[in-house]
């Protein structure tokens, strides 16, 4: 009769020699027990039965007890030790490190079990910890974004990435309510491969995933695509998402939603808590910087109605300071200079003699030429101009400017003495375009000069009171111009009425 095969490899099996530390646990109690116990009373029966010499039996019931307790016994007894001590050391908080016993039975199996829960544990704490090190991160992030005003888009972009990064997500984007058309627009946005926004990507209010967090005002998980993002979406993979507002008062500024491609790894209450904590932190931190624009619009606007104001009070000098920023601009435009120096240009024009609303009303609209000493408290008016500008943030690149705007190309102007190109560039175009408009006005002192003779004037003075390039640059616009359009010359002020 053929036995099975199971049954075959049992029989076997039960006539196998296995080494001594692959014998399971309970049989090696019952060889401990036998060497220890059973032989030695086997020997006394043998002694008192077959009278055996007791010398020979009391050396056979030594070496019986030593197999069993060195050999069998305390081996074992040790294993289980070592592992006991690992599993103290867990529970108390320190890393034990791997269990490393001889034993590979039941004790054997324990020590791996206790080394593969240590390995977890390990690296939960080591995810833990890189969590903890994002969180940290992200808040420093949003403590920068609070009390920033320039730079706000890099830093909510930067707040995105680690958001994503901290939820393992693979991508994620902050979009605003546009409240006038009822939409959400993309601000920020993050993907960790590389995915592109859709360009001026929109979504209704209430529409979609997204909508439904913005009009709602509450956080939202579920199943969708990139495409609620804004991202093109190329992969076309359903994954899964979690949505939450950014809310001010009650009423929500914007959404932050995380995207996570692997639809199976759902998000849990704990995520939804660090990106709904997040996202009322980016929602101060938007409005704060609105209210800063705000605060920073209207501060800029009333020194330009104050710029204004000072030439209000001189009908000879009506329009000059726009004029100057028109001129200052188009010089700018001829020398190639980028879109954001042309705007300083023209702030600086408009403003280059705010200071004068320091200068005493019998100086500044003194009708005969000043003295000495009063074209030095003249002077001060650069100066002045540069405090009053100084405290706006958005025109800071223009306070040099207004500050050299009387510098001269030799050194001889004020109130630096400033030479050549150690005077900023856009105080010696603001000179040129200054004084062509001073030139070519009327002035209680003395009459306007024609448009030739003040580009008569200005080539005399080219290399002595002007940089000399820059007054190249200007002909050449006046001739285009002149040229273009015929007479009367295109940059010909209206004449203020007297
Ligand atoms: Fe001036």
């Amino acid at each position: 009769m053929t036995l099975p095969a199971a049954a075959s490899t049992q029989k076997k099996h039960a006539f196998q020699l296995i080494p001594l530390r692959e014998e399971r646990l309970e049989r090696k109690l019952a060889l401990a027990f036998g060497f220890m116990s059973f032989i030695p009373i086997l020997i006394i029966v043998g002694v008192m039965v077959y009278q055996l010499d007791l010398g020979l039996a009391l050396y056979a019931i030594a070496v019986s007890a030593f197999i069993g307790y060195f050999l069998v016994a305390k081996r074992m007894v040790q294993s289980v030790l070592t592992v006991a001590r690992k599993a103290s050391a867990i529970s108390s908080g320190q890393s034990p490190g791997r269990i490393e016993v001889e034993e590979r039975n039941e004790i054997g199996e324990l020590a791996r079990a206790f080394n593969r829960i240590t390995h977890d544990l390990e690296q939960k704490i080591e995810e833990l910890e890189s969590s903890r090190q994002l969180v940290k991160k992200l808040l420093s992030q949003i403590g920068t974004a609070i009390i920033s005003y320039e730079g706000i888009d890099t830093i909510l972009t930067l707040i995105v990435e680690n958001t994503v990064e901290a939820l393992e997500g693979q991508m994620g984007s902050l979009m605003l309510v546009d409240g006038e058309k009822q939409e959400l627009y993309v601000k920020s946005a993050w993907s960790k491969n590389g995915e592109v926004m859709e360009a001026g990507r929109r979504m209704k209010l209430g529409e979609g995933f997204v909508g439904w967090v913005g009009r709602e005002g509450r956080p939202l998980r579920g199943t969708g695509r990139a495409t609620e993002l804004g991202y093109a979406d190329s992969s076309g993979g359903e994954g899964v998402l979690l949505g939450v507002p950014l809310k001010l008062r009650d009423h929500s500024i914007g959404v932050i939603v995380v995207f996570r491609n692997t639809p199976a790894k759902a998000f849990a209450d704990d995520d939804e808590v660090l990106l709904s904590s997040i996202g009322s932190q980016m929602a101060v931190a938007i409005e704060n910087y609105r209210l800063n624009l705000d605060m920073e619009r209207t501060y800029v606007e009333t020194i330009m109605a104050l710029a204004l104001a000072v030439e209000a009070k001189d009908p000879y000098s009506a329009g000059h300071s726009k004029r100057v920023g028109f001129y200052a601009t188009q010089i700018g435009e001829q020398l190639g200079l980028d879109h954001e120096t042309l705007g300083m240009l023209h702030d600086a024009g408009v403003l280059h003699d705010i200071g004068k609303i320091g200068i005493k009303d019998e100086i500044l609209l003194k009708p005969t030429l000043l003295t000495h000493e009063e074209e030095k408290v003249m002077q001060q008016h650069s100066l002045i101009g540069e405090a009053i500008v100084k405290p706006v943030r958005s025109l800071h690149k223009v306070v040099a400017l207004i500050r050299h705007h009387h510098e001269r190309y030799d050194g001889t102007g004020y109130p630096s003495g400033l030479k050549g190109e150690e005077i900023p560039l856009g105080s010696r175009i603001l000179s040129v375009a200054d004084t062509y408009d001073a030139m070519i006005t009327d002035r209680p002192y003395r009459k306007r000069l024609s448009v030739d003779d003040a580009k008569a004037e200005l080539k005399k003075c080219a290399g002595v009171q002007y940089d000399p390039q820059i007054v190249e640059a200007f002909l050449r616009i006046l001739d285009a111009k002149a040229q273009r359009l015929g007479a009367p010359h295109p940059l010909s002020p209206t004449l203020p009425a007297r």
